[in-house]
């Protein structure tokens, strides 16, 4: 059963850095665009990259590894190499608060 677990703060996101976090084993990208928060899972599709060493610019995460890159709403693949989608994950602020639905 889905619950929604506090992940990190509002003042630990930055608009052009992903954060990353572990939850239950798995890793999750979170993201800060205005103000509004989002997430998708952790690791890139292509080969294995963490995406919170990523930057965002214009709403896509772009991968530290290839330069890929995906929606960070959607979390569909945009920019190759990356052509397979990641999973968006539901997230929410509560006040200062950080919420993931896991
Ligand atoms: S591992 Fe992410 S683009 Fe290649």
């Amino acid at each position: 059963m889905a619950e929604w677990r506090r992940v990190a703060s509002k003042a630990d996101l930055d608009e052009d850095y992903p954060k990353g976090v572990h939850v239950d084993g798995q890793d999750i990208a979170i993201y800060l665009a205005g103000d509004q928060v989002f997430a998708t899972e952790g690791i890139c599709t292509h080969a294995f990259a963490l995406l919170a060493d990523g930057h965002v610019e214009d709403g896509k995460i772009f991968c530290p590894l290839h330069q890929g890159s995906f929606d960070i709403r959607t979390g569909k693949a945009v920019d190759e190499p990356c052509d397979e989608d990641i999973k968006p994950i539901p997230a929410k602020l509560e006040g200062d608060d950080v919420l993931v639905e896991i």
